[in-house]
Protein backbone atom coordinates (compact mmCIF):
# COMPACT_ATOMS: atom_id res chain seq x y z
CA UNK A 1 0.00 0.00 0.00
CA UNK A 2 1.28 3.69 -0.56
CA UNK A 3 2.74 4.91 2.25
CA UNK A 4 2.74 9.33 3.27
CA UNK A 5 5.34 10.58 4.89
CA UNK A 6 4.78 13.95 6.75
CA UNK A 7 6.96 16.06 9.12
CA UNK A 8 5.60 15.93 12.80
CA UNK A 9 8.50 17.75 14.34
CA UNK A 10 12.10 19.34 14.67
CA UNK A 11 14.62 19.08 17.25
CA UNK A 12 17.62 21.58 17.11
CA UNK A 13 18.48 21.22 20.30
CA UNK A 14 19.33 18.10 22.72
CA UNK A 15 17.58 20.51 25.87
CA UNK A 16 14.31 20.18 23.54
CA UNK A 17 14.81 16.38 23.16
CA UNK A 18 10.80 14.87 23.95
CA UNK A 19 10.35 12.38 21.16
CA UNK A 20 6.69 11.29 20.85
CA UNK A 21 5.98 8.67 22.54
CA UNK A 22 5.14 6.34 19.49
CA UNK A 23 7.61 3.66 18.13
CA UNK A 24 10.30 5.04 16.00
CA UNK A 25 13.32 3.94 14.19
CA UNK A 26 16.12 6.47 13.32
CA UNK A 27 18.12 6.53 10.22
CA UNK A 28 21.01 7.34 10.91
CA UNK A 29 24.88 7.16 8.94
CA UNK A 30 27.66 9.21 8.23
CA UNK A 31 27.57 12.31 6.68
CA UNK A 32 26.39 12.53 2.84
CA UNK A 33 25.79 8.67 2.89
CA UNK A 34 22.05 9.19 1.84
CA UNK A 35 19.85 9.39 5.09
CA UNK A 36 18.13 11.92 4.03
CA UNK A 37 17.43 11.13 -0.21
CA UNK A 38 16.47 7.54 1.56
CA UNK A 39 13.50 8.93 3.49
CA UNK A 40 12.15 11.24 0.15
CA UNK A 41 12.46 8.15 -2.19
CA UNK A 42 10.50 5.84 0.77
CA UNK A 43 8.05 8.67 0.69
CA UNK A 44 7.89 8.83 -3.54
CA UNK A 45 8.65 12.64 -2.85
CA UNK A 46 11.99 14.44 -3.68
CA UNK A 47 11.81 17.57 -1.35
CA UNK A 48 10.37 15.88 1.92
CA UNK A 49 13.60 16.33 3.11
CA UNK A 50 16.50 18.82 2.27
CA UNK A 51 19.52 16.50 1.10
CA UNK A 52 22.62 17.96 -0.57
CA UNK A 53 26.39 17.19 -2.34
CA UNK A 54 27.71 18.91 0.42
CA UNK A 55 28.04 17.11 3.97
CA UNK A 56 26.11 18.07 6.84
CA UNK A 57 23.26 19.50 5.30
CA UNK A 58 20.84 17.86 8.11
CA UNK A 59 21.51 19.47 11.56
CA UNK A 60 18.33 18.85 13.39
CA UNK A 61 16.82 15.83 14.18
CA UNK A 62 13.42 15.67 11.55
CA UNK A 63 10.09 13.32 12.38
CA UNK A 64 8.23 11.81 10.14
CA UNK A 65 4.81 10.04 10.92
CA UNK A 66 3.95 7.67 8.44
CA UNK A 67 0.80 6.61 7.73
CA UNK A 68 -0.63 3.91 7.37
CA UNK A 69 1.66 2.57 10.12
CA UNK A 70 1.29 5.52 12.88
CA UNK A 71 4.77 5.04 13.15
CA UNK A 72 7.71 8.10 12.39
CA UNK A 73 10.81 7.30 10.73
CA UNK A 74 13.66 9.80 12.31
CA UNK A 75 15.95 11.57 10.18
CA UNK A 76 19.28 12.14 11.99
CA UNK A 77 22.22 14.42 11.21
CA UNK A 78 25.22 12.93 10.08
CA UNK A 79 28.19 11.79 11.75
CA UNK A 80 31.95 11.27 10.61
CA UNK A 81 32.64 14.80 8.83
CA UNK A 82 35.64 16.15 10.03
CA UNK A 83 35.39 19.71 8.13
CA UNK A 84 32.94 21.60 10.48
CA UNK A 85 34.14 22.61 12.95
CA UNK A 86 34.64 20.97 16.64
CA UNK A 87 31.70 22.64 17.77
CA UNK A 88 29.33 21.54 15.54
CA UNK A 89 30.34 18.34 15.61
CA UNK A 90 29.85 17.90 19.28
CA UNK A 91 26.43 19.45 19.58
CA UNK A 92 25.68 16.84 16.78
CA UNK A 93 26.94 14.55 18.47
CA UNK A 94 25.07 15.35 21.54
CA UNK A 95 21.94 15.83 20.15
CA UNK A 96 22.32 12.50 18.26
CA UNK A 97 23.87 10.63 21.42
CA UNK A 98 20.54 12.34 23.57
CA UNK A 99 17.81 11.04 20.84
CA UNK A 100 19.64 7.28 20.97
CA UNK A 101 19.74 6.75 25.25
CA UNK A 102 17.16 5.62 26.97
CA UNK A 103 14.33 6.16 24.44
CA UNK A 104 11.80 3.66 25.05
CA UNK A 105 9.91 4.20 22.15
CA UNK A 106 13.01 3.61 19.58
CA UNK A 107 12.20 0.24 18.25
CA UNK A 108 15.23 0.06 15.84
CA UNK A 109 17.70 1.84 13.91
CA UNK A 110 18.21 1.95 9.93
CA UNK A 111 21.96 1.97 9.67
CA UNK A 112 23.11 3.06 6.34
CA UNK A 113 26.78 2.64 5.16
CA UNK A 114 27.78 3.43 1.53
CA UNK A 115 28.37 0.32 -0.27
CA UNK A 116 31.70 1.54 -1.87
CA UNK A 117 33.12 2.25 1.37
CA UNK A 118 35.23 -0.11 3.44
CA UNK A 119 33.74 -0.40 7.01
CA UNK A 120 34.66 2.82 8.75
CA UNK A 121 35.53 3.40 12.24
CA UNK A 122 32.32 5.68 12.50
CA UNK A 123 30.28 3.22 11.08
CA UNK A 124 31.57 0.42 13.20
CA UNK A 125 31.78 2.22 16.71
CA UNK A 126 28.16 3.00 15.84
CA UNK A 127 26.46 -0.54 15.35
CA UNK A 128 28.75 -1.91 18.36
CA UNK A 129 26.66 0.79 20.68
CA UNK A 130 23.63 0.15 19.48
CA UNK A 131 24.16 -3.63 19.79
CA UNK A 132 25.71 -3.09 23.73
CA UNK A 133 22.05 -1.31 24.28
CA UNK A 134 20.02 -3.99 22.51
CA UNK A 135 18.77 -1.87 19.65
CA UNK A 136 17.56 -3.69 16.69
CA UNK A 137 19.94 -2.76 13.82
CA UNK A 138 18.45 -2.97 9.94
CA UNK A 139 21.77 -2.01 7.97
CA UNK A 140 21.03 -0.54 4.02
CA UNK A 141 23.99 -0.18 1.62
CA UNK A 142 23.41 2.94 0.02
CA UNK A 143 24.40 4.25 -3.30
CA UNK A 144 24.19 0.93 -5.05
CA UNK A 145 23.72 2.45 -8.49
CA UNK A 146 27.39 3.25 -8.20
CA UNK A 147 28.82 -0.27 -7.12
CA UNK A 148 29.10 -3.03 -9.40
CA UNK A 149 26.67 -6.48 -8.69
CA UNK A 150 29.83 -8.39 -7.38
CA UNK A 151 30.99 -5.36 -5.34
CA UNK A 152 27.63 -5.18 -3.75
CA UNK A 153 27.20 -8.76 -2.83
CA UNK A 154 30.54 -9.03 -1.67
CA UNK A 155 29.91 -5.84 1.05
CA UNK A 156 26.42 -7.27 2.05
CA UNK A 157 28.00 -10.62 3.15
CA UNK A 158 30.85 -8.44 4.80
CA UNK A 159 28.26 -6.67 6.51
CA UNK A 160 26.22 -9.91 7.27
CA UNK A 161 29.42 -11.45 9.15
CA UNK A 162 29.71 -7.99 11.47
CA UNK A 163 26.38 -7.53 12.33
CA UNK A 164 24.71 -10.71 12.94
CA UNK A 165 20.84 -10.87 12.58
CA UNK A 166 18.33 -9.26 9.95
CA UNK A 167 20.65 -9.57 6.43
CA UNK A 168 21.09 -6.27 5.25
CA UNK A 169 19.90 -4.49 2.28
CA UNK A 170 21.19 -2.80 -1.12
CA UNK A 171 19.42 0.45 -1.67
CA UNK A 172 19.92 3.64 -4.72
CA UNK A 173 17.93 6.59 -3.60
CA UNK A 174 18.12 6.67 -7.97
CA UNK A 175 17.13 3.53 -9.12
CA UNK A 176 14.54 2.90 -6.46
CA UNK A 177 16.58 -0.99 -5.84
CA UNK A 178 15.52 -1.68 -2.80
CA UNK A 179 12.76 0.17 -2.15
CA UNK A 180 10.51 -2.23 -1.21
CA UNK A 181 12.47 -4.69 0.74
CA UNK A 182 13.34 -1.38 3.23
CA UNK A 183 9.49 -0.99 3.52
CA UNK A 184 8.82 -4.59 4.76
CA UNK A 185 11.37 -4.62 6.98
CA UNK A 186 10.63 -1.15 8.52
CA UNK A 187 6.87 -2.06 8.70
CA UNK A 188 7.77 -5.43 10.43
CA UNK A 189 9.64 -4.15 12.76
CA UNK A 190 7.29 -0.86 13.88
CA UNK A 191 4.24 -1.53 12.78
CA UNK A 192 1.46 -2.40 15.95
CA UNK A 193 -1.09 -3.98 15.86
CA UNK A 194 -3.61 -2.22 17.88
CA UNK A 195 -5.28 -5.46 19.49
CA UNK A 196 -1.44 -6.58 20.35
CA UNK A 197 0.65 -3.44 20.84
P1 LIG B 1 23.67 14.71 5.89
O1 LIG B 1 22.31 15.29 6.06
O2 LIG B 1 24.69 15.73 5.52
O3 LIG B 1 24.11 13.83 7.00
O4 LIG B 1 23.63 13.75 4.56
P2 LIG B 1 22.58 12.62 4.15
O5 LIG B 1 23.06 11.30 4.67
O6 LIG B 1 21.20 13.02 4.51
O7 LIG B 1 22.79 12.56 2.56
P3 LIG B 1 21.85 13.19 1.42
O8 LIG B 1 20.59 12.40 1.31
O9 LIG B 1 21.76 14.64 1.59
O10 LIG B 1 22.70 12.79 0.12
C1 LIG B 1 24.05 13.20 -0.03
C2 LIG B 1 24.43 13.16 -1.51
O11 LIG B 1 24.43 11.81 -1.99
C3 LIG B 1 23.47 13.94 -2.40
O12 LIG B 1 24.23 14.56 -3.43
C4 LIG B 1 22.60 12.84 -2.98
O13 LIG B 1 22.06 13.17 -4.25
C5 LIG B 1 23.57 11.68 -3.11
N1 LIG B 1 22.88 10.38 -3.01
C6 LIG B 1 22.07 9.97 -2.01
N2 LIG B 1 21.62 8.71 -2.24
C7 LIG B 1 22.16 8.33 -3.41
C8 LIG B 1 22.07 7.12 -4.20
O14 LIG B 1 21.41 6.14 -3.86
N3 LIG B 1 22.81 7.09 -5.35
C9 LIG B 1 23.57 8.14 -5.76
N4 LIG B 1 24.26 7.98 -6.91
N5 LIG B 1 23.66 9.28 -5.07
C10 LIG B 1 22.97 9.38 -3.91
MG1 LIG C 1 20.47 14.55 5.63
Amino acid sequence: MHKTLSIELTVYQASDMHPPEVPQMAVAGRSNVGKSSLLNRLAGRKQLAKTSSTPGKTQSINFYKVEPGGYYLVDLPGYGYAKRSKTDREKWARLIQTYLTDNPWLRAVLVLIDCRLDPQASDLELTAYLKERKIPVLAALTKADKCSKREGQARLSQWQDILGGVPPLLFSAVTGQGVEAVWDQVDSLLWQDPENG
